[in-house]
């Protein structure tokens, strides 16, 4: 996951892993050092909506203040500028509600969706006074309409095609009102190659989580498998992928404009103002409902 740039790992601590993995049928334990017994959970194929619940943990602790902090002022800028003061906005795939919370404190009444159950029960704690829900991007109805409506954080690399996309769109331009915003941001290519072809990790004293992310340039997928340690009364192992697409943009844009969106502008991330490596060959999608 690109934006978890704790530690680089090298390949071999990555190969041992790999190799742990094959070796360990099912839920056994292994006295590897005093104290640090282990138990391995098998992990299972995930529908791919469900691909956030065995993140959600680490999501919630590690992810995201940075991109936050910086995402922050151009949703203001881009979007909320544009709203009435305490219009109702809509947070798509809101994950576990860091930034939803943010937009709250400023005096809107956001609602947040998320296919992943565990993301929203890590949500509402984070921001008690939002409604959320459970519910796929690609295919909703909350009976409420918007004025506005955001998806950050590149959730919308987590669509796989072009026309899923679409559906996406849909739904979200069916829940604005007319002349309502709706912006979202996406990884370009150049961040695939850069970052999603390396190996991370996220080490304290209760957690090992070790990331290793692959990006296919003929499918344009990215795979992030995750081996995540966690000490309880043992040391409990989890194995995950998380897998974002790298949408051309010209099928972002004609997805929008079949969906119903007009006014398509759009914003480099360094341009619009972040810094760092959340910035590198990001886009921000503003559009008119
Ligand atoms: C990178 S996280 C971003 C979360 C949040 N927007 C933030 O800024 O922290 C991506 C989120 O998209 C959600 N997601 C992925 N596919 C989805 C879908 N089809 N419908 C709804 N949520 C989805 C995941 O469950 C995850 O919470």
């Amino acid at each position: 996951m690109p934006s978890s740039r704790q530690y680089k790992v090298p390949r071999i601590f990555a190969g041992f892993l790999g190799w742990w993995d094959n070796r360990t049928p099912y839920a056994i334990s292994c006295n590897l050092l005093p104290h640090c017994r282990v138990i391995y959970e098998t992990s299972s194929v995930m529908e791919r909506n469900n691909e956030f619940d065995p993140f959600a943990d680490i999501y919630n602790r590690y992810w995201g203040a940075d991109y936050h902090a910086q995402a922050f002022p151009i949703v203001e800028r881009l979007l909320l500028s544009r709203l009435p003061a305490g219009s109702p906005i809509l947070d798509v795939c809101c994950g576990s509600g860091q930034f939803t919370a943010m937009i709250s404190r400023h005096g809107f009444q956001v609602a947040g969706i998320d296919a992943s159950e565990r993301m929203i029960r890590y949500a509402k704690e984070n921001a008690p006074s939002v409604h959320f829900a459970v519910a796929d991007a690609r295919d909703f109805s909350l009976g409420k309409t918007f004025n506005g409506a955001y998806s950050v954080f590149e959730s919308l690399n987590h669509i796989p095609s072009a026309s899923e996309l679409e559906s996406a769109f849909s739904c979200i331009h069916g829940h604005l009102a007319p002349g309502g915003a709706f912006l979202f941001d996406l990884n370009r290519e150049d961040a695939f190659l850069v970052y999603w072809n390396e190996t991370n990790a996220i080490v304290d004293s209760g957690n090992v989580c070790v990331m290793q992310s692959e990006y296919d340039e003929t499918t344009r997928v990215g795979t992030c498998k995750i081996t995540a340690f966690e000490l309880q009364d043992v040391w409990k192992r989890r194995d995950f992928t998380v897998r974002q697409t790298c949408h051309d943009p010209q099928a972002v844009s004609d997805a929008l404009y079949k969906a119903g969106f007009s006014d398509l502008c759009l914003y480099d991330a360094a341009d619009a103002g972040m810094t760092g490596d959340i910035a590198y060959a990001r886009t921000f999608f503003v559009v008119k409902a």
